[in-house]
């Protein structure tokens, strides 16, 4: 039995990090592929490929979402952001970058693009997050080598960040174990 393979492209718009971006792509081509190998933007990792890890977290439309388990012409229409827009200069961190980087929310960061970006998610949705809810919220990126303590950390120092807490910039080692 021979199977077909169909040849057709379909044009798919949508915005990258700001920017209005068109694709044409076969309908089984993945956002992570177009992500990472037509726009050339590597930040987002795959690992998993099965929609578990969380490496692969871009946001769209502010939400979290798999791109490796998301078709491309999924992303017609919305915005979609990647860690690389997280913080368009490459100059300046963000904010939850600065607050993983002081409280050591990340070693090998292959998981740290994802988090960052649920954690963007998470403080637009609750300002406050308490560290069950944080758990909670990061419960679908997987981190392989912090046990979590500085992530969580990472992001309750961003919220304090983002409200405005001046004590924020003190290192808050084992806090939220
Ligand atoms: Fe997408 Fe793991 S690579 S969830
Ligand atoms: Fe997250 Fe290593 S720092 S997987």
């Amino acid at each position: 039995m021979t199977t077909q393979e169909s040849t057709e492209t379909y044009p798919v718009e949508f915005v990258l990090n700001g920017r209005r971006t068109r694709v044409d792509v076969d309908p089984r081509t993945l956002l992570a592929d177009v992500i990472r190998h037509d726009a050339g933007l590597t930040g987002l990792k795959i690992a998993c490929e099965q929609g578990v890890c969380g490496s692969c977290t871009v946001l769209q439309d502010g939400a979290p979402i798999r791109s490796c388990i998301t078709l491309a012409v999924q992303a017609l229409g919305s915005d979609i952001e990647t860690i690389e827009g997280v913080a368009p200069s490459g100059a300046d961190l963000h904010p939850i970058q600065e607050s993983f980087q002081r409280e050591h929310g990340l070693q090998c960061g292959f998981c740290t693009p994802g988090m960052v970006l649920a954690t963007k998610a998470l403080l637009a949705e609750n300002p406050d997050p308490d560290e069950q809810e944080i758990r909670e919220y990061l419960s679908g990126n997987i981190c392989r080598c912090t046990g979590y303590v500085g992530i969580v950390a990472s992001v309750r120092d961003a919220a304090r960040c983002a409200n405005g807490d001046a004590a924020s910039s003190a290192p808050t080692d084992g806090e939220g174990v």
